[in-house]
């Protein structure tokens, strides 16, 4: 053991400082890499693309060991593989309640920060079960690099080509996933939405933030997520899961071990959204954001207590970064980075621009195997505001489902188009295309939203919006209603979603 180590930091220490050159790495670093034989924990670990850590056949070793590892160990082991995934959430089939399981938090503003602590301790465990005390999550950076927006390749494969199982892989994927057939659509993975934010919390309904409503205590399912939990997390989550996979269920989720690098790029991104400066920030002043406690299990199996103040600067309480911090001179934003005009976010109560017709709370809309063209109308006046570039550009324009129904375990994940034209093929790719249903840990009978601003907009460039009104189109992926058919032989399609109405509405 001891000298395989050794030999290991080595190398690493060689491809660390190669990486050095291309400006990532940096003196202190490096030394503190140098004396990291000795002094093990001061070190900081730097969390790669996994498009860089897969170009080395060691680290994905390690990694695979790692979650290997894990797994073999008991359910009742803090440690194991299904205990961790039982934290974020407990199937339905199970009957125990342990310690912090359960405990994920959504929909509200402890989304960043829970999520944070959580792939902290993870990391450490797996680090640890790994042999390899260099080991750090990688991140799926499906968001920058339109060529990483398949599953990266050592995830896709039950067997290794030695004959032995890959512990990367698991069968509940979205069919087109493992096969690296299915690429997440720009409009699924986008942030900018989320980004052009300036506030982290906001505190009614109808109002939006980068990260979420602000309550008083963990909350496991709630309905004020924020913008990038939205996008790209729940996307991402539905896209991947499709209709019964692991990764679109909150109990199953973790147990896919793409989760956790879909969690380092969130995590990820919550950086670089306030290293855009212009009043982003987080919450600090908030008592509760600040103090509230959540638990853990440590890397030993110890049962440990955590809370937002600990976990703010990366490199100084938790000892990692990522491998694109500090941000280079990349331009995130739309437009001319004007963060000034974005700054003053009005708090006014949400008004509905367009809507389907409801009668009398009668409608309801089922979706099951073929599209649902629906059509939205407005007046004049409604127009004039629905296309305001002002409105557009500051990103305020939401499509909501209202009053949705849903499997959470079984739904079909429905493409989202915008005045998608009759004969018209739907096309991810396409201008039309806004996004899934993703209905990730969302509570039954709440409202979905979706950032259209940019397509709109788009739409608008292109004169493909006219007149007094809007469609919106669902679409069941194709490939995912030919498993459901081959699978359940029944009359009765599993994988329904129902819902009350639509609606268009700015915040303006
Ligand atoms: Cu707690 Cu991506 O989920």
């Amino acid at each position: 053991m001891p000298s395989n180590f050794s030999r290991r930091e080595v190398l690493r220490l060689l491809s660390f400082l190669s990486a050095g050159a291309a400006g990532v790495g940096s003196v202190p670093l490096i030394s503190s890499l140098v004396n990291k034989a000795n002094a093990q924990t001061s070190s900081v670990y730097v969390r790669e693309n996994i498009a860089t850590f897969m170009q080395s056949p060691a680290k994905i070793a390690a990694l695979r060991e790692g979650v290997r590892v894990m797994q073999t160990r008991s359910s009742s082991n803090p440690r194991s593989w299904i205990y961790q995934a039982n934290m974020h959430g407990i199937p339905s089939n199970e009957s125990r309640r342990l310690t912090a399981w359960g405990t994920c938090n959504h929909g509200s503003f402890f989304f960043f920060p829970w999520h944070r602590m959580y792939l902290y301790y993870f990391e450490q465990i797996l680090r640890q079960a790994s042999g390899d005390p260099t080991l750090a999550l990688p991140y799926w950076n499906y968001s920058d690099f339109p060529d990483q927006r398949t599953l990266p390749e050592p995830f896709r494969n039950r067997l290794l080509p030695d004959g032995s199982t890959n512990s990367l892989y698991v069968e509940q994927r979205a069919p087109g996933i493992n096969q690296g057939t299915t690429a997440l659509a720009s409009a699924e993975v986008s942030y900018s939405a989320a980004f052009q934010r300036t506030n982290f919390f906001h505190t009614s309904s109808g109002q939006q933030s980068f990260g979420g409503r602000r309550v008083t205590s963990s909350t496991h399912r709630g309905s004020g997520g924020g913008l990038l939990e939205g996008r790209p997390h729940n996307q991402v989550h539905t896209v991947v899961g499709g209709t019964s996979g692991w990764m679109r269920q909150v109990e199953m989720a973790a147990r896919d071990p793409i989760f956790w690098l879909h969690h380092s790029n969130i995590d990820r991104l919550w950086g670089r959204w306030l290293s855009l400066g212009g009043g982003r920030a987080n919450p600090l002043n908030d008592s509760d954001w600040m103090n509230d406690r959540f638990t853990f299990f440590n890397e030993n199996g110890n049962r440990v207590t955590m809370s937002g103040s600990e976990i703010i600067d990366t490199v100084q309480q938790l000892n990692y970064r990522y491998d694109d911090a500090p941000l280079s001179n990349q331009m995130l934003l739309r437009g001319t980075g004007d963060t000034d005009s974005f700054s003053q976010q009005t708090t006014a109560t949400p008004q509905i621009l367009a809507a389907t017709p409801m009668n009398n709370q009668q409608m309801l809309v089922e979706l099951r195997e073929t599209p649902v063209n629906l059509t939205l109308r407005f007046s004049e006046d409604q127009g004039a505001r629905l296309f305001d570039r002002r409105t557009l550009q500051r990103s305020f324009l939401r499509l909501n489902v209202e009053g949705v129904e849903y499997n959470p375990r079984n739904s079909i994940p429905y493409e989202v188009y915008i005045n998608l034209p009759k004969g018209v093929t739907p096309d991810r790719n396409s201008p039309y295309y806004v996004g899934r249903l993703a209905l990730f840990a969302h509570p039954q009978k709440a409202t979905f939203s979706l950032d259209i601003s940019e397509a709109v907009s788009e739409l608008q460039r292109l004169n493909l919006i006219t007149g007094d009104s809007i469609s919106v189109t669902f679409v069941p992926p194709a490939e995912e209603v030919n498993v459901l058919q081959r699978r359940d032989r029944t009359r009765q399609l599993p994988g329904v979603v129902r819902f009350e109405r639509v609606t268009i509405t700015t915040t303006d």
